[in-house]
């Protein structure tokens, strides 16, 4: 089995329309492009189905990597389409609220569920997830204190009212101190981890689950951010079964689901991902060698949260060279997008795919070596290209002052980790779907910068 999959580059139409868009809304710009949604997901689908037999993986879209209403929207009636059933992975009350606009829009999808794991948990916020109409919510609690608020919840509620609702689950932290994801901390388990409970404080709610009776209880980790390796997702995932296998046995609940999170990377450079097949079938593996013994108390149920899978690929930045400044071997091709629109480069050291629109349409041959591609802000580290301490590798087609330059694969963490920052604003979002193009997202105006200022200054 093929352990990657190459994504495919822009073709020359789909450049075409890029600068018809260009032409309409300007730069910097995202554009999403729905068919490179829709292979996405065709994949996910497909690979699920093949281990359908054994395991029921369920997909909880992560709308961490990708907040636009609309593009949740074509992920879920996509899901639909290809007989998933729609789920969204929320970590915020701001999620909840994105999730809830879109739902008083169109109406609830059916068979929608929602997993919730917010670091900052509380009754308010569990009032509203439960508001919104869903047909199933899973909790993830990532602390003792959540199980807490948690109880403290369920207490004042009556059993009708949550009957069937809330669905407990526990993220819990691993001892395992390889690094595991491209984030440069890439701290999400061993000492330093804050996130989820450590096997003493485990302990103690589990004890709690069994006294106060609750019948059912799953599990959860986040194996680390754009993992490319499926050795290290398999160690991962072995690791979480095997501390749920061994931490369960004396408990009479049932253990409802395993929630293994996402993470699945992308080769940003090569444009390719792991092949899911692989991965799903590790899982299997690993499944039941691990609890073979343990049915029926461990359900075959499969939570993934995949974000970056499903997204990252869709989308295209795209922006426009403003200057370019030659010294010596070196030339600095300078875009009018940076760091406040695209903030993955300058925070992880990730380089992007480049490719280019010549203005003129005359495509050049000649190339450029020694580049660096640079954004627009005042910050030193605004590169686009890498290697920004040492001597520049990107070679790049001759460009010339108005020429696009485009960076692929910005649909997951691009505009959502977008800023303000250097007084810039926001791009807008476009999506494209059957040859036309929808306006998802305006861009934000200078107004903006001073949203909720302008009525204290009156104060003075
Ligand atoms: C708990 C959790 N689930 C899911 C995701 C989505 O991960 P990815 O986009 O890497 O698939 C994240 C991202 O940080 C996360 O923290």
């Amino acid at each position: 089995m093929k352990k990657t999959i190459l994504l495919r580059d822009l073709n020359e139409n789909e450049k075409y329309q890029i600068r018809d868009i260009v032409e309409n809304y300007g730069t910097p710009l995202y554009i999403y492009f729905y068919d490179r949604i829709d292979d996405q997901i065709k994949i996910l689908t497909s690979s699920i189905k093949k281990f359908s037999q054994i395991l029921k993986i369920k997909i909880y879209f992560a709308l961490l990597a990708n907040q636009n209403p609309y593009i949740l929207l074509e992920i879920m009636q996509n899901f639909e389409k290809y007989g998933l059933e729609p789920g969204v992975f929320c970590a915020s009350r701001g999620h909840l609220y994105i999730l809830s606009y879109l739902l008083d829009y169109i109406g609830s999808f059916e068979n929608l569920s929602v997993t919730y794991s917010d670091v900052y948990l509380t009754e308010d916020n569990i009032d509203y997830l439960c508001s919104i109409n869903a047909s199933s919510f899973y909790i993830i609690l990532q602390s003792l204190n959540h199980f807490k608020i948690i109880k403290q919840y369920l207490s004042k509620k009556s059993k009708n009212e949550i009957k069937g609702k809330i669905n407990l689950g526990i993220r819990i932290k691993l001892n395992f101190d390889k690094k595991t994801g491209e984030d440069i901390y890439s701290i999400y388990h061993g000492k330093n981890a804050r996130f989820g409970l450590t096997k003493d404080d485990l302990g103690i709610v589990l004890y709690e689950i069994e006294d106060l009776g609750i019948k059912e209880v799953g599990f959860s980790i986040y194996p680390g951010t754009n993992i490319q390796s499926l050795k290290k997702l398999e160690s991962i995932y072995q690791e979480f079964f095997n501390f749920v296998e061994e931490n369960i046995r004396n408990f009479s609940f049932k253990v409802s689901f395993l929630d293994i999170g996402g993470g699945f990377g992308i080769n940003y450079r090569k444009r390719e991902i792991l092949n899911l097949e692989s991965i799903f079938e590790t899982i299997v593996k690993l499944f039941n060698r691990t609890f073979y013994k343990l049915t029926p108390k461990i359900e075959n149920n499969i939570f993934l949260e995949p974000g970056r899978f499903i997204v990252a690929p869709a989308g295209i930045l795209v922006s426009k060279v403003i200057d370019i400044k030659v010294e010596k071997d070196l030339k600095f091709v300078i875009v009018d997008a940076g760091l406040s629109h695209f903030a993955r480069p300058y925070i992880y050291n990730q380089y992007h795919k480049i490719d280019f629109i010549h203005f003129k349409n005359n495509k050049k041959t000649k190339m450029w070596k020694n580049v660096f591609v640079v954004g627009c802000t005042a910050a030193s580290g605004d590169f686009f290209s890498d290697n920004p301490l040492g001597k520049p590798t990107l070679q790049i087609e001759e460009v010339e002052i108005g020429d696009l330059i485009l960076f692929y694969d910005v649909g997951a963490y691009g505009h959502c980790m977008s800023s303000n920052f250097c007084g810039l604003l926001t791009p807008p979002e476009i999506l494209v779907k059957n040859g036309k193009h929808y306006l998802i997202r305006e861009g934000e105006k200078f107004e903006n910068l001073i949203y909720g200022v302008s009525p204290c200054l009156k104060l003075h």
